[in-house]
């Protein structure tokens, strides 16, 4: 058998260089599908025990267990925002996400999301060059990648990132054309829905309702348009290595291809899409300050035959803070429940997950006390 990917194990493969001519190609992993290929470029390769280790979690995958939906309905019912409070409180512990319904966004706005994202990666691959970009501080930009020189391997995406509120709201102009109209319309939406579930989340944790937000949790809102391009062998690779995400929470919104897992009691559980539908996971930020009482969980995506697209807003500080600390919440805190993380500045989090990269081992660690 052909040896593959991480190590460099034959002399005559060099990483470094498809890496570098992938990279200065500036086209994303689309380009490379669009030049026509039926095997996959070897950087893209999963070493060999990690596919291994992989069989013997997929066996597990059909499990009784139903993953959360919550519906938000009941928060104009009597006694329906207690409900809600207290289902989220549960799926947030245990899983660490949840899907929601009824969460106020119309479903013709969540299409047009997806289908402004298709646009903008499907388009003349030249105008997203131009976007191309590793600087975190451009507002806007096009990568694929961001840890390319130190992860094992590559993924099978492609991403536009848009820093839509810190310093201060973005200037719709500098979106791209191709989907300017509706992220300023997605934005509109996903700003209520994001006050509503710092909410719900503060009081799920036993706070005051507006703790969160005043803790600066969501003055940062980070909207990326994922794009996973048609895999001619899924098998041997993923769209999205485990991780769980460096943030206080996320609301995602996926096509009806399907992939996205969440590592549960030691076996993936898919999230079956669900049209209109949003997902939300709590990020390590919020299982930080939480001193774990919520959980940020691991998850990853499958690469696919057909190009599947995701539109995900990480609700965080703003990265380059280095005064602000952020730490478990004081008033959680108790003998029986010490402090498990040190403070840390949000450009501490972001530096160090950056310069980690998606190595599969959680960022949290490395904050332990
Ligand atoms: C992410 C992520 C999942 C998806 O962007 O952090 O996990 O379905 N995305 O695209
Ligand atoms: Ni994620």
């Amino acid at each position: 058998m052909e040896m593959n990917g991480a190590g460099g194990e034959q002399a005559a493969y060099n990483r470094l260089t498809e890496l570098k001519a992938f990279d200065e190609s500036r086209a994303g992993v689309k380009g490379t599908v669009d030049a026509g290929i039926e095997k996959i470029p070897r950087m893209f390769i999963r070493p060999e025990d990690e596919l291994t280790q992989d069989c013997v979690y997929t066996e597990h995958e059909t499990s009784q267990l139903q993953t959360p939906v919550i519906d938000l309905k009941g928060l104009d019912q009597n006694d329906g925002r207690e409900q809600v409070i207290e289902e989220i409180r549960l799926a947030s512990g245990t899983w660490g996400f949840f899907q929601l319904v009824n969460h106020g966004i119309p479903v013709t706005v969540t299409n047009e999301m997806i289908e402004g994202v298709r646009r903008f990666h499907e388009q003349d691959v030249e105008i997203k060059k131009a976007l191309h970009s590793r600087d975190r501080s451009n507002r806007v930009l096009f990568d694929t990648n961001f840890d390319l020189y130190v992860s094992k391997y590559a993924n099978w995406r492609d991403s536009i990132r848009c820093n839509l509120l810190s310093p201060d709201p973005l200037n719709p102009q500098e979106l791209p054309d191709t989907c300017r109209d509706v992220i300023v319309e997605y934005w509109e939406h996903i700003m209520k829905l994001v006050d509503t579930l710092s909410e719900l989340l503060s009081e799920a944790l036993g706070l005051k309702q507006d703790q969160l937000k005043n803790m600066n949790c969501t003055e940062c809102l980070a909207l990326t348009g994922h794009y996973y391009p048609a895999c001619p062998e899924p098998e041997l690779t993923l769209g999205a290595s485990k991780h769980s995400d460096p943030c206080f929470f996320t609301v995602l919104l996926q096509d009806h291809i399907g992939g996205l897992q969440f590592l549960h009691q030691n076996r993936w559980f898919t999230v079956k899409p669900v049209s209109g539908a949003v997902m939300v996971n709590i990020g390590d930020l919020l299982q930080l300050i939480s001193n774990d009482k919520f959980k940020s969980p691991e998850h990853r995506v499958l690469a696919n035959r057909k190009p599947r697209i995701s539109v995900a807003c990480f609700l965080r500080g703003n990265f380059n803070d280095n005064k602000r600390v952020y730490g478990p919440i004081k008033e959680m805190l108790s003998e029986d429940n010490p402090p498990i993380y040190r403070e840390i500045t949000m450009k501490d989090f972001a530096d160090y997950f950056i310069k980690k990269g998606l190595d599969g081992v959680p960022t949290l660690n490395h904050f332990k006390l």
